[in-house]
Protein backbone atom coordinates (compact mmCIF):
# COMPACT_ATOMS: atom_id res chain seq x y z
CA UNK A 1 0.00 0.00 0.00
CA UNK A 2 1.23 3.62 -0.81
CA UNK A 3 -0.22 6.23 1.23
CA UNK A 4 0.70 9.89 -0.83
CA UNK A 5 -0.57 13.31 0.86
CA UNK A 6 -1.27 15.81 -2.13
CA UNK A 7 -1.54 19.40 -2.08
CA UNK A 8 -1.86 22.48 -4.64
CA UNK A 9 -1.64 25.74 -5.00
CA UNK A 10 -0.55 27.61 -1.27
CA UNK A 11 0.22 30.78 -3.28
CA UNK A 12 2.46 31.76 -0.59
CA UNK A 13 3.38 35.49 0.20
CA UNK A 14 6.07 36.03 2.60
CA UNK A 15 3.81 39.08 3.38
CA UNK A 16 0.32 40.88 2.82
CA UNK A 17 -2.56 39.30 2.17
CA UNK A 18 -4.27 37.46 -1.11
CA UNK A 19 -8.05 39.74 -0.84
CA UNK A 20 -8.64 39.01 2.55
CA UNK A 21 -7.21 36.05 3.11
CA UNK A 22 -3.36 35.55 4.79
CA UNK A 23 -1.97 32.35 2.53
CA UNK A 24 0.38 31.59 5.55
CA UNK A 25 -1.77 30.58 8.18
CA UNK A 26 -3.35 28.20 5.68
CA UNK A 27 -0.43 26.73 4.24
CA UNK A 28 0.58 26.36 8.35
CA UNK A 29 -2.81 25.08 9.15
CA UNK A 30 -2.33 22.05 6.11
CA UNK A 31 1.23 21.26 7.32
CA UNK A 32 0.13 20.98 11.03
CA UNK A 33 -2.71 18.51 10.24
CA UNK A 34 -0.63 16.66 7.91
CA UNK A 35 2.04 16.17 10.53
CA UNK A 36 -0.54 14.89 13.24
CA UNK A 37 -2.89 13.15 11.40
CA UNK A 38 -0.67 11.58 8.35
CA UNK A 39 2.80 11.42 9.26
CA UNK A 40 2.58 8.05 8.23
CA UNK A 41 2.42 8.66 4.31
CA UNK A 42 5.17 8.29 1.96
CA UNK A 43 5.52 11.50 0.58
CA UNK A 44 3.97 14.85 -0.19
CA UNK A 45 3.17 16.28 -3.42
CA UNK A 46 2.82 19.80 -4.12
CA UNK A 47 0.85 20.41 -7.72
CA UNK A 48 1.66 24.04 -8.21
CA UNK A 49 1.31 27.56 -7.85
CA UNK A 50 4.15 27.41 -4.67
CA UNK A 51 3.64 31.34 -4.68
CA UNK A 52 1.53 33.89 -6.44
CA UNK A 53 3.72 36.21 -7.55
CA UNK A 54 6.89 35.16 -8.59
CA UNK A 55 9.07 36.75 -5.28
CA UNK A 56 12.26 35.13 -4.77
CA UNK A 57 11.33 35.94 -0.62
CA UNK A 58 8.09 34.10 -1.34
CA UNK A 59 10.30 31.04 -2.52
CA UNK A 60 12.89 31.65 0.87
CA UNK A 61 9.08 31.68 2.98
CA UNK A 62 7.39 28.59 1.81
CA UNK A 63 10.94 26.54 1.50
CA UNK A 64 11.38 27.34 5.46
CA UNK A 65 7.38 26.49 5.77
CA UNK A 66 7.81 23.41 4.21
CA UNK A 67 10.81 22.11 6.18
CA UNK A 68 8.76 21.36 8.72
CA UNK A 69 7.08 18.70 7.39
CA UNK A 70 7.59 15.17 8.58
CA UNK A 71 7.04 13.48 5.21
CA UNK A 72 8.98 14.46 1.88
CA UNK A 73 8.00 17.16 0.07
CA UNK A 74 8.00 17.28 -4.01
CA UNK A 75 6.86 20.23 -5.49
CA UNK A 76 6.28 20.79 -9.24
CA UNK A 77 6.06 23.96 -11.21
CA UNK A 78 2.62 25.93 -11.64
CA UNK A 79 1.91 28.75 -14.06
CA UNK A 80 2.33 31.41 -11.16
CA UNK A 81 5.49 29.93 -10.63
CA UNK A 82 9.14 31.22 -11.47
CA UNK A 83 11.42 28.30 -12.72
CA UNK A 84 14.76 30.00 -11.61
CA UNK A 85 13.33 31.09 -7.93
CA UNK A 86 12.05 27.53 -7.57
CA UNK A 87 15.07 25.86 -8.36
CA UNK A 88 17.23 28.34 -5.91
CA UNK A 89 15.00 27.56 -2.82
CA UNK A 90 13.10 24.12 -3.13
CA UNK A 91 15.14 20.94 -2.43
CA UNK A 92 14.13 18.38 -5.82
CA UNK A 93 14.83 15.02 -6.14
CA UNK A 94 18.28 14.34 -7.78
CA UNK A 95 17.05 13.32 -10.84
CA UNK A 96 15.41 16.14 -11.74
CA UNK A 97 15.22 17.22 -15.58
CA UNK A 98 18.09 20.01 -16.97
CA UNK A 99 15.29 22.45 -18.54
CA UNK A 100 12.05 21.34 -16.68
CA UNK A 101 11.18 21.06 -13.04
CA UNK A 102 9.93 17.23 -13.71
CA UNK A 103 11.04 14.16 -12.50
CA UNK A 104 9.67 10.63 -10.99
CA UNK A 105 8.89 9.17 -8.06
CA UNK A 106 8.49 5.60 -7.24
CA UNK A 107 6.68 2.81 -5.14
CA UNK A 108 6.99 -0.43 -4.76
CA UNK A 109 4.85 -0.91 -7.71
CA UNK A 110 3.76 1.58 -9.48
CA UNK A 111 6.20 5.06 -10.91
CA UNK A 112 4.51 8.67 -10.61
CA UNK A 113 6.16 11.21 -12.80
CA UNK A 114 5.80 14.71 -11.96
CA UNK A 115 5.26 17.12 -15.12
CA UNK A 116 6.38 20.86 -15.61
CA UNK A 117 3.70 22.14 -17.41
CA UNK A 118 4.28 25.84 -17.35
CA UNK A 119 4.70 28.31 -20.25
CA UNK A 120 6.73 31.17 -19.50
CA UNK A 121 4.65 34.66 -19.82
CA UNK A 122 1.33 32.67 -19.93
CA UNK A 123 -1.12 31.18 -17.27
CA UNK A 124 -1.61 28.55 -20.14
CA UNK A 125 0.50 25.45 -19.96
CA UNK A 126 2.90 23.82 -22.67
CA UNK A 127 3.51 20.62 -23.46
CA UNK A 128 6.77 20.92 -26.05
CA UNK A 129 8.48 18.51 -28.32
CA UNK A 130 11.23 18.58 -25.28
CA UNK A 131 8.88 17.38 -22.44
CA UNK A 132 6.99 15.36 -24.88
CA UNK A 133 10.36 12.95 -25.27
CA UNK A 134 10.58 12.81 -21.64
CA UNK A 135 7.36 11.79 -20.83
CA UNK A 136 7.29 9.25 -23.42
CA UNK A 137 10.45 7.74 -21.97
CA UNK A 138 8.88 7.59 -18.77
CA UNK A 139 5.77 5.84 -19.54
CA UNK A 140 6.74 2.05 -19.56
CA UNK A 141 4.16 -1.66 -18.85
CA UNK A 142 4.84 -0.53 -14.69
CA UNK A 143 1.59 1.27 -13.75
CA UNK A 144 2.05 5.09 -13.68
CA UNK A 145 0.35 8.01 -11.89
CA UNK A 146 0.90 11.26 -13.15
CA UNK A 147 0.51 14.95 -11.22
CA UNK A 148 0.69 17.88 -13.49
CA UNK A 149 -0.25 21.59 -12.79
CA UNK A 150 -2.56 22.20 -15.83
CA UNK A 151 -5.72 20.28 -16.61
CA UNK A 152 -4.99 18.88 -20.64
CA UNK A 153 -8.84 19.06 -21.28
CA UNK A 154 -11.94 21.38 -20.60
CA UNK A 155 -13.58 20.71 -17.47
CA UNK A 156 -17.07 22.56 -17.82
CA UNK A 157 -15.04 25.41 -15.73
CA UNK A 158 -14.93 28.22 -18.73
CA UNK A 159 -13.24 30.71 -16.83
CA UNK A 160 -10.14 27.92 -15.91
CA UNK A 161 -10.71 25.98 -19.26
CA UNK A 162 -9.34 29.28 -20.76
CA UNK A 163 -5.93 28.63 -19.17
CA UNK A 164 -5.56 24.82 -19.73
CA UNK A 165 -2.88 22.87 -20.90
CA UNK A 166 -2.20 24.31 -24.68
CA UNK A 167 -1.12 21.31 -26.51
CA UNK A 168 -3.53 18.87 -24.13
CA UNK A 169 -4.66 16.61 -27.21
CA UNK A 170 -0.70 15.87 -27.41
CA UNK A 171 -0.82 14.78 -23.49
CA UNK A 172 -3.89 12.97 -24.32
CA UNK A 173 -2.53 10.96 -27.55
CA UNK A 174 0.23 10.03 -25.73
CA UNK A 175 -0.76 8.42 -22.19
CA UNK A 176 -3.53 6.40 -23.84
CA UNK A 177 -1.74 5.10 -26.41
CA UNK A 178 1.34 4.19 -24.65
CA UNK A 179 2.31 2.98 -21.37
CA UNK A 180 -0.15 2.11 -18.20
CA UNK A 181 -1.34 5.36 -17.00
CA UNK A 182 -3.93 4.80 -13.94
CA UNK A 183 -4.57 7.95 -12.86
CA UNK A 184 -4.24 11.41 -13.31
CA UNK A 185 -4.03 14.60 -10.69
CA UNK A 186 -4.20 17.98 -11.34
CA UNK A 187 -3.99 21.42 -10.04
CA UNK A 188 -4.71 24.62 -11.03
CA UNK A 189 -8.38 24.76 -11.26
CA UNK A 190 -9.05 25.31 -7.43
CA UNK A 191 -11.70 23.26 -7.12
CA UNK A 192 -12.32 19.56 -6.33
CA UNK A 193 -13.68 17.86 -9.56
CA UNK A 194 -13.10 14.13 -11.00
CA UNK A 195 -14.31 12.08 -13.99
CA UNK A 196 -12.52 10.33 -17.25
CA UNK A 197 -10.48 11.66 -19.85
CA UNK A 198 -9.92 9.24 -22.81
CA UNK A 199 -11.20 6.24 -20.32
CA UNK A 200 -8.47 7.38 -18.06
CA UNK A 201 -9.60 8.76 -14.29
CA UNK A 202 -8.93 12.31 -13.18
CA UNK A 203 -9.39 14.55 -10.15
CA UNK A 204 -8.16 17.76 -8.92
CA UNK A 205 -8.02 19.01 -5.72
CA UNK A 206 -9.24 22.60 -3.90
CA UNK A 207 -6.32 24.86 -3.04
CA UNK A 208 -4.86 25.55 -0.05
CA UNK A 209 -5.09 29.44 -0.59
CA UNK A 210 -8.44 30.78 -2.06
CA UNK A 211 -11.49 28.61 -3.67
CA UNK A 212 -12.43 29.33 -7.07
CA UNK A 213 -16.55 29.22 -7.45
CA UNK A 214 -18.42 26.89 -9.01
CA UNK A 215 -19.14 28.62 -12.68
CA UNK A 216 -22.79 28.96 -12.24
CA UNK A 217 -23.71 31.89 -11.27
CA UNK A 218 -20.96 33.09 -14.36
CA UNK A 219 -17.83 34.74 -12.97
CA UNK A 220 -15.02 36.12 -15.12
CA UNK A 221 -11.26 36.67 -13.84
CA UNK A 222 -12.43 40.92 -13.60
CA UNK A 223 -15.24 40.02 -11.18
CA UNK A 224 -13.79 37.08 -9.02
CA UNK A 225 -14.41 36.52 -5.33
CA UNK A 226 -13.22 33.20 -4.25
CA UNK A 227 -15.67 31.26 -3.19
CA UNK A 228 -16.32 30.76 1.15
CA UNK A 229 -15.57 27.10 0.92
CA UNK A 230 -13.01 26.08 3.45
CA UNK A 231 -9.75 24.59 1.90
CA UNK A 232 -8.71 21.06 1.52
CA UNK A 233 -6.28 18.44 0.57
CA UNK A 234 -6.08 15.12 -0.90
CA UNK A 235 -5.30 11.88 1.15
CA UNK A 236 -4.60 9.12 -1.73
CA UNK A 237 -4.19 5.49 -0.99
CA UNK A 238 -2.89 3.07 -4.04
CA UNK A 239 -3.27 -0.17 -3.43
CA UNK A 240 -2.76 -3.38 -5.82
CA UNK A 241 -3.74 -0.49 -8.61
CA UNK A 242 -6.71 1.07 -6.43
CA UNK A 243 -6.78 4.50 -5.91
CA UNK A 244 -9.03 6.19 -3.08
CA UNK A 245 -8.94 9.75 -2.89
CA UNK A 246 -10.00 11.54 0.25
CA UNK A 247 -10.54 15.27 -0.02
CA UNK A 248 -9.71 16.41 3.55
CA UNK A 249 -10.33 19.44 4.96
CA UNK A 250 -8.05 20.82 7.66
CA UNK A 251 -9.18 23.93 9.11
CA UNK A 252 -12.88 26.43 8.88
CA UNK A 253 -13.32 28.96 6.22
CA UNK A 254 -13.06 31.47 8.45
CA UNK A 255 -8.96 30.93 9.32
CA UNK A 256 -6.92 32.81 7.27
CA UNK A 257 -9.54 35.14 6.47
CA UNK A 258 -8.36 38.64 7.77
CA UNK A 259 -10.45 41.60 7.86
FE1 LIG B 1 -3.31 28.64 -8.60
Amino acid sequence: MTKIIWMTDPHFQKEGLIGDLNPRTRLQAAIDHMNTHHADAAFLVLSGDLVGKNYMDDYAGIASALAQSKIPVYPLIGNNDDRASFRAHLPLPTDVADEFIQYRLATNDAQIPCLDTHMTGSHAGQFCETRRDWLKNALTDTPTYIFMHHPPMGLHLPQQDTIKLQDGSAFLDMISTGGNVRHIFIGHVHRPTSGTVRGIPFATLGALSFQAPAPQPAWDWDSFVPAREAPHYGVLYIVDGNVTLQYTQFCAYELGIET
